[in-house]
């Protein structure tokens, strides 16, 4: 009897994945290439800036190449705290942690700032990070539908003094559609429930010279209010980062496992990041730059008949007819030099399928009129 491989199983689950329309590739990516970039979440262009990758540079030659193992044995440099002073003063909290990623900072949250006997409600339309740290949590966690604190205070309303987390993107990755997070707070205040906001996405881009969509909401450094950022998209570097009152990010270096247990982010990625901090203060028009560029896609795409939610934003997400015919508009596109995002389920909880573009503050008016032109010549017909 022919032996079984005990993975053949992948071999099953490729051919559903090549009949739904749903395989990934790795792409390689030379240093330099001709394509009009749409698909980074580089808001700000400041991944390539020289001030950037200099102090990155810099910042390897001087601490390493990396943080050698978890700050709490190893130590915590002091590019890391300075990093997460002139962070939480930035954005307007008390405090900061940085970790290794955004990903690993909304597990850390959604980890240590729950209890087994609590709750935890996560919109519908979370990023995958966030169901991920849902998913390790103890605590009991109910799904919410997307975007309606009416639904979060009907859930919250029978659970008086029970130890209650509301997560939600501030920013959805998918559509880039904003939080209600006004409503959302005052819901959480009313019930006293605390209130996690992710603000991969606002960061940079909204809020005064980009300080995020907290901050635009007044709700920086609010009493019960606790943020995730990226380090990885509008400030160009890598990492993550958790902004509240000093004693919840105490409370975090003690409780979070995936910053107790995780080697510290990587000096280069630190000074990366602080210098693209640093740089967005001197010039905070970047941030009202990449909106704009966003609106003015907006415009362009759904004047010419595509079907685009409006960006609160730098996200601007088209609608596709299925996932085939996104994977191959995206194609399309890279073939005539444009580079845009692909997504289909499961990275989509909605079932949609959607090219994604990101507006960068960087881009001409050249290059947003170019960018347009493909998108709308390589569209797909409405029933393909
Ligand atoms: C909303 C949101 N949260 C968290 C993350 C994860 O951040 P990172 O890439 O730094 O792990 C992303 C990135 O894709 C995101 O879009």
């Amino acid at each position: 009897m022919k032996q079984q491989d005990p993975f053949d199983w992948t071999d099953d689950e490729a051919r559903h994945r090549a009949r739904a329309g749903l395989v990934r590739t790795l792409r390689p990516r030379p240093a330099e290439q001709d394509l009009l970039d749409l698909a980074s979440n580089d808001y700000l262009g400041l991944a390539r800036h020289p001030e950037v990758t200099g102090a990155a540079a810099d910042a390897a030659l001087r601490w390493g190449a990396g943080a050698t193992g978890s700050r709490l044995v190893t130590g915590s440099t002091t590019l890391h705290a300075e990093l997460e002073r002139e962070l939480a003063e930035f954005c307007g909290f008390e405090s900061a942690l940085v970790l290794s990623s955004g990903y690993a900072a909304n597990l850390a949250a959604l980890t240590a700032l729950t209890a087994r006997d609590g709750l935890l409600l996560s919109d519908a339309g979370n990023h995958a990070s966030i169901v991920d740290g849902c998913r390790l949590s103890r605590a009991e966690t109910v799904v919410v539908p997307h975007a309606a604190p009416d639904a979060v205070a009907k859930t919250l309303a029978p659970h008086p003094g029970r130890r209650t987390l509301v997560v939600s993107d501030a920013v959805f990755s998918v559509d880039g559609d904003a939080a209600p997070l006004t409503e959302l707070a005052a819901v959480c205040r009313a019930h006293g429930a605390a209130l996690l906001a992710d603000d991969a996405h606002g960061l940079g881009v909204l809020g005064e010279g980009g300080r995020g969509t907290l901050a635009a909401a007044g709700l920086a450094g609010a009493a019960g209010v606790v943020a995730t950022l990226t380090l990885s998209k509008s400030l160009g570097s890598q990492g993550g980062a958790i902004l509240g009152p000093a004693r919840v990010i105490d409370h975090l270096v003690n409780a979070a496992r995936t910053f107790i247990f995780d080697t510290g982010l990587a000096p280069a990625a630190v000074g990366g990041a602080l210098a693209a901090l640093r740089l967005l203060r001197r010039e905070p028009a970047r941030a009202d730059r990449a909106r704009e560029v966003a609106g003015e896609l907006h415009r362009r795409l759904t004047g010419a008949g595509l079907t685009a939610v409006r960006p609160d934003a730098a996200v601007v997400s088209v609608r596709a007819p299925s996932p085939e015919a996104a994977v191959r508009w995206a194609a399309d596109c890279r073939t005539a030099g444009l580079a845009v995002g692909c997504f289909r389920p499961p990275s989509v909880p909605d079932g949609v399928s959607r090219i994604r573009l990101t507006a960068r503050a960087d881009l001409t008016e050249r290059q947003i009129g170019a960018a347009v032109r493909t998108v709308v010549a390589a569209a797909p017909e409405p029933d393909q």
